[in-house]
Order: C-alpha cells, then sequence, then structure tokens
C-alpha cells in the first residue's frame, strides 16, 4: 500500500481521488469533501472474500486479465496471435493542475499506453487513451476502450433510443447483474443510438439523487457498456467498435481512442446539464462565434422543398427579412441533376437550368435585404444518377462484387480517396469563395454499409477523415458557420461541436414531438446550439396541426428558424412569426447565456423548460401542455434557481389565443402578474393554469429588489 500514491483533482463540486503505483485507480468520483487524503485510502480499500482471486483486484481504467480483472477489458489485440493479453505498469506520470497523464507500459507485449484524464472548473471529467505498437510486427487492435467506475449505489440508468423524425428519447431502466449495453454500428452518431447515458442512485429525477452522466464524443461506430461485477461494483465503458482488421498498428505507430466526457452531480439530472451546458459553452464549441447572437434562419425546405426558382426564391427573402430573418438558406436542389433525391449527389455545380443567372444576384438580394446567406451540401455522399459517379464509379465506399444497399437513393463516397476528398474540398472551397455565404448546412442523408478502403474495413478512418474535411473547410473559411445535420439528428455529438456550431435536431417541426426531442437533447447541451424552426401550420411529417402559439414557444427556446414558404402563409400566420421572431430576439441573450431547468411537474401532461439567467436577476418558464390535463386542476408552478432572497415580477409574456375562454377563471397572477420572492417561487409556487392539450405559455420573472 505505501508504495503507492493518492492524486487528487478536484473541480468546483467535484473530486477525483486516484491512487498510483503499478496501475492507476480511480478511489472516488463524485462530491467533493474536504479531508486527509491518507484516511481516505484507509477508509476506501476492500476486503478480500473467499472463493475467488487471494488479492484485491481493482477496477482500472482499463481493466486486464492478466490482473485478474474480469470484466470487459481496455485493450483487446493480438500479434499474430501473440501478445494478446497486455499487463501494463504505469512507467512515468505527469501532473497539472487539472489532469494526470500516465504511461504505461508492457514490455513483453511491447507495447505503450497513454491514460489521459481531466476534470475541468465546470466539473466535467474527460478521458481517453493512446496504445502504440513498440515492437517489430503488426499489432491488430480489436478493442481500446475508456473505462469509469461508478459507486455501487448507482443503481438506475436513463440510456437513449429513437429513430428519423422520433430523436433523442429517453428510457429509465434499472442497472442489475448482466448490465446494459448499446452498439451503434451505422457509421454515423445516429438517430437510434445517441452516444451518452446517465447512471444515479434509485429513483434520480430532474432536482434529485446523485447522478453520473457519460457522453462519448465519436461521431461514428460505437459502443457503450454499464456493468455490474458479480462483486456488485459497476462501471462505465465506452469504445469505438473497430471492424475486422481494421486497426493495425506499424512498430511506432498509435491509436487515439475519442474522448469520453462524464460528470456527476448530487443535485439530479439539472445539476449535471448545467456542468455538461457549461463545458459545451467554454470548452466544446468553436471560440470564434461564443459572442455572437445566434441569427435566426428561414430555411427553403419545407417551403419549396426542389422546387426552385431565383425570383420566387428572391420574393420569399423579401418576406423573410420583412418578419425579421436575419439569416436566409437554401436546402436542398440547387446543384445540378438535382430534382429530386434520386439523382445528382456529388455534382456540386450550380444548376444553371435553375439559376440561369447564377446564384449571385439572389446572394447580393439577401445581402442587401440586411441577412446573411447560408446554403446547404451533403458532401460525402453521391448518387448513382450523377456526372460524379458516371466518371469516378471507383469513389463509393464499398467492398467491391457486393451490391449494398442504397439510402434515399444514395451511397457513401471513400473520403480515404484522396482524388475524390480533394475534389469535395475543392468543390465547397469554390462556393465558400465565390459567394458571401456565412453559413453551410452540412447534411448526411444515409447509414453506412460495408465501408471499405482498397478492400478493408474502414469506417473508424471514414470517420477521421469527414472531420478532417470540415477541418480544412474551415481552416480556409474561418468565419462561415456550419450546422451538423444527418437526416435531421443522426450526426449530433461533442465531437461534430467542436468544429461545427449548431445541429439540426430532427426533420419533424412537430412542436409537440419537438418538446420531446428537445427535452432529450437538453440533458447534454444548450439550447443555442439546438436548431428549432416553426414549421408550417400542418406539420409535414405527422400530419398534425398545431397553432402559431404552441409552435413559436417550442422553436423559443432553441437556436430558433423558419422553415416554410412564407409567400404562401396567410397574414395572421405572418403576424404569429414576426411575433416570436421578436421574442426570441429579446430574449436571445438570457436563453443562450443562462441556466436550464428542466423543472418538475405535478401532472405528467404537463413539461415545463425554464432558463435562468446566471445573475438570477431573470427567468422565463414555458409551460407546455402535452396532453389533456389528468386532473381539473394541476398543482403548481414551482420555479428553482432564482435568488431566495430577491422579489421578482410574475407577467405572462405570451398565451393560447383562446386562453380566457376555456374556463371560468384563470389563475389571477396569470392575468395582471404578481410580486413574489424567489424563495416563494422555488418552495410553494404558483397555481398552474389550465391549457388545452397541445398548446403553451411563457411566463417571465424579472428582479425588482
Ligand atoms: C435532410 C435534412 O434533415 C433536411 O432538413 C433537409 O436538408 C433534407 N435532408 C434535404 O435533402
Amino acid at each position: 500500500m505505501t508504495d503507492k500514491t493518492l492524486i487528487e483533482l478536484t473541480g468546483q463540486q467535484t473530486q477525483l481521488i486516484v491512487e498510483l503505483g503499478e496501475y492507476a485507480e480511480i478511489l472516488h468520483w463524485g462530491q467533493k469533501v474536504s479531508g486527509d487524503l491518507n484516511g481516505f485510502r484507509m477508509a476506501l480499500h476492500r476486503p478480500v472474500p473467499y472463493g475467488r482471486l487471494d488479492s484485491d483486484v481493482s477496477m482500472t481504467l482499463h481493466p486486464e486479465l492478466g490482473r485478474g480483472v474480469f470484466s470487459s477489458p481496455g485493450v483487446e489485440g493480438h500479434r499474430d496471435g501473440q501478445d494478446w493479453a497486455p499487463v501494463f505498469v504505469i512507467s512515468h506520470i505527469e501532473q497539472q493542475q487539472d489532469s494526470i497523464v500516465i504511461e504505461s507500459e508492457d514490455a513483453i507485449a511491447g507495447l505503450r499506453l497513454q491514460t489521459e484524464l481531466k476534470l475541468d472548473s465546470n466539473d466535467v471529467v474527460k478521458t481517453r487513451h493512446t496504445l502504440t505498437n513498440k515492437k517489430a510486427g503488426v499489432y491488430h487492435v480489436n478493442r481500446l476502450a475508456n473505462t469509469l467506475p461508478l459507486p455501487a449505489r448507482a443503481n438506475e440508468l436513463m440510456t437513449y433510443y429513437g429513430r428519423w423524425v422520433h430523436e433523442f428519447q429517453t428510457v429509465r431502466q434499472p442497472l442489475l447483474q448482466g448490465g446494459y449495453q448499446q452498439e451503434n454500428r451505422r457509421g454515423r452518431t445516429s438517430h437510434e443510438h445517441y452516444p451518452a447515458l446517465v447512471a444515479g442512485t434509485t429513483h434520480f429525477d430532474e432536482m434529485n439523487g446523485d447522478v453520473w452522466g457519460f457522453h462519448f464524443a465519436w461521431s461514428g461506430n460505437h459502443r457503450l457498456r454499464v456493468d455490474v461485477k458479480a462483486d456488485g461494483r459497476r462501471y462505465m465503458q465506452a469504445e469505438v467498435i473497430y471492424l475486422p482488421g481494421e486497426v493495425a498498428l506499424k512498430e511506432g505507430e498509435s491509436i487515439t481512442t475519442p474522448w469520453l466526457y462524464a460528470s456527476h452531480s448530487n443535485c439530479g439530472l439539472n445539476g449535471m446539464s448545467h456542468h455538461f451546458h457549461s463545458h459545451v459553452r467554454e470548452t466544446i464549441l468553436p471560440s470564434d462565434f461564443t459572442d455572437k447572437p445566434r441569427p435566426i434562419h428561414l430555411n427553403t425546405w419545407e417551403g419549396i422543398y426542389f422546387d426552385h426558382d431565383p425570383e420566387y426564391i428572391m420574393s420569399m427573402a423579401t418576406q423573410s427579412a420583412e418578419m425579421g430573418v436575419e439569416r436566409f438558406i437554401i436546402d436542398d436542389g440547387w446543384f445540378k441533376g438535382r430534382n429530386g433525391d434520386k439523382a445528382g449527389l456529388g455534382d456540386w455545380f450550380l444548376c444553371e437550368a435553375k439559376y440561369p443567372n447564377g446564384l449571385h444576384p439572389i446572394v447580393e438580394h439577401v445581402n442587401k435585404l440586411g441577412m446573411e446567406f447560408g446554403l446547404w451540401f451533403e458532401p460525402e455522399m453521391i448518387n448513382k444518377d450523377s456526372e460524379l459517379f458516371r466518371t469516378h464509379p471507383d469513389w463509393l465506399l464499398a467492398v467491391n462484387g457486393y451490391d449494398q444497399p442504397t439510402g434515399r437513393n444514395q451511397y457513401v463516397i471513400n473520403l480515404q480517396n484522396d482524388e475524390a476528398f480533394n475534389f469535395l474540398f475543392e468543390r465547397l472551397d469554390h462556393f465558400l469563395s465565390t459567394y458571401n455565404i456565412a453559413y453551410i448546412k452540412w447534411d448526411m442523408n444515409r447509414e453506412v454499409v460495408q465501408p471499405a478502403h482498397l478492400g478493408q474495413a474502414a469506417a473508424h478512418n471514414q470517420t477521421q477523415r469527414y472531420y478532417q474535411l470540415v477541418d480544412k473547410v474551415r481552416e480556409k473559411h474561418p468565419k462561415v458557420e456550419i450546422e451538423s445535420c444527418a437526416a435531421g439528428g443522426g450526426r449530433i455529438d461533442f465531437e461534430v461541436l467542436k468544429r461545427t456550431h449548431r445541429f439540426w435536431a430532427s426533420d419533424n417541426n412537430d412542436a409537440l414531438e419537438r418538446q420531446t426531442i428537445q427535452r432529450g437533447m437538453s440533458y447534454f447541451f444548450p439550447p443555442e446550439v439546438m436548431g428549432s424552426h416553426i414549421g408550417a401550420s400542418h406539420c409535414h411529417s405527422t400530419r398534425r396541426r398545431h397553432s402559431i402559439e404552441f409552435r413559436g414557444l417550442t422553436a423559443l427556446f432553441g437556436h430558433m428558424g423558419i422553415e416554410l414558404d412564407p409567400v404562401k402563409e396567410e397574414q395572421a400566420e405572418k403576424e404569429g412569426f414576426e411575433r416570436y421572431i421578436k421574442l426570441h430576439k429579446m430574449l436571445r441573450p438570457l436563453l443562450h447565456s443562462g441556466r436550464t431547468w428542466r423543472i418538475p411537474t405535478d401532472d405528467k401532461a404537463h413539461q415545463i423548460h425554464a432558463v435562468v439567467s446566471n445573475d438570477q436577476s431573470e427567468a422565463v418558464v414555458m409551460i407546455a401542455q402535452l396532453a389533456m390535463p389528468t386532473n381539473s386542476l394541476s398543482g403548481h408552478l414551482r420555479v428553482p434557481g432564482l435568488d431566495p432572497q430577491a422579489t421578482y415580477r410574475v407577467t405572462v409574456l405570451d398565451k393560447p389565443s383562446n386562453y380566457d375562454d376555456i374556463v371560468n377563471y384563470q389563475p389571477p397572477w396569470t392575468e395582471s402578474g404578481c410580486e413574489l420572492s424567489g424563495a416563494w417561487c422555488e418552495e410553494v409556487g404558483l397555481t398552474m393554469p389550465i391549457l388545452d392539450a397541445e398548446s403553451a405559455m411563457l411566463v417571465k420573472f424579472e428582479r425588482i429588489h
């Protein structure tokens, strides 16, 4: 025991105590507690029971069979069948204020492992490994996983599932022997397997319980595991799924895992989200744009789809500017051969039949109206019905000889082919250099099947090459903002966000569906990176109809936009768009910098979402009525996060147009406002109003003294 040292990393609320000897083990990861580290060590060392190995077995940061850790190993690989059970011994440690870098070696297997562990001031831990082959001969890496321990009281999980137009759905389940595993083999972050989960103490909720949240920052195949060992200890593990033979390290070569981000809070899910949101704002998002207010979008997609007429598009732009839109975006349909979703992808040349005078007149028109101009691309994709495919059939990401299924009638381009990579860069560069483009929407509308380069599996490298292509574009055009979209929310993760500015959360603009999708996304992402549009009253993806008030308030709590044809809209609708655009502009500084609170409700038919300013001087709360109220009265609205000592003026900023007609009498505070202390608002609250299903209301809290 004495030849081991203890290292402590601390955040604002979190403490990580790591014991370092031959290997590293996290002894405590949770709430910060002061005291003598040696006392902690005495308190935390385990007994050794009969009936198993004769010495204590540690849960290291990379479980090793050779140390008797029977959990899923951190490293799996071999050198022609040899060197398959490495045991790493620490050779060097570098400690800084907030991080440790641990170098470990296995001289027999000829491998070096570097483990980085960092805890920042927002209480977010990040960790990754780098494995290097130090010996002659190729080392085939089957698995390289990041592992973090969980305490035995982590009994429950919140995990994600979903699909196209139904992203970020959450589900609760007990964490039992046998554990939980999620595998994503779709070649992009995916709608189905968002790479995050939360473990916590029994019945953890938005406000209560210890929770440990995890986000694996990778836009390709992955495996997440939370396991309960036979002795009751538990751990979380995240890794890239390497396809057979995909990672073969020659002597001197290395492979690095993506970062696994994690955060503990003893104040439930809201506390965890506060850590991740601050971390995203300060560390993940590209730093060059963080101060710029996010412009309100008008995206043409659901307005005109592939039907592009420059004169008409200019009239859409004129109407958009009149409503207060700040960025006008031409979506899919502007390039050669693109009259539907069966052809054209790859031919990134302006369609001269649709745009005989070029794009300049439109861009200039948009700019003259005071708006930025944006354009849609889907660089990684190709239709067989395209000039590009006819010229370069060998550019497909595929295993030769097989006929892989199409997705949205298209295939993927092999970005590992330098010629293809350079062609795509040249095309993007051409448009960004020729026109005054402030933003591009970077789409990816299909999953990846049999990804191969020169016959060998190449999913991992395809994802790396995608990052490199975006990086190269950003390097040449650092002022251009990029939205990550993959048929809606198929590529949303922290690694993409390091090089993009916003996500298209879902192709579903139905406000009711969006309430759930946006809530799921809010656990790990702050509102300003979530693209959220007001769609047409008759929703294209669900055929439901919603009032402008419900659509407007739902879109308000993200990076707002409009997605329809303003020319065809009726006056009343247009006035509605104008109203919510104004409201968003007024509230944008608060919404895009404050703390998000998902507020518990007394009735499941409600969803309440709030943002409180960091100085607690103001807050805005949306009460969304998702379904018919369960009872005739719905309890109270209680708002956390305000200053308990301060007095707030409470006013209703927006309500359904039929608000006064649906009951005899609504709560008086909703009519004339009232003044209350922050403590009252949190502890006792205000009587809930009565709302129709699928409607919403917006309430403002302003500190008056
Ligand atoms: C899928 C995106 O999610 C939509 O918003 C739109 O850009 C279409 N692709 C265009 O093909």
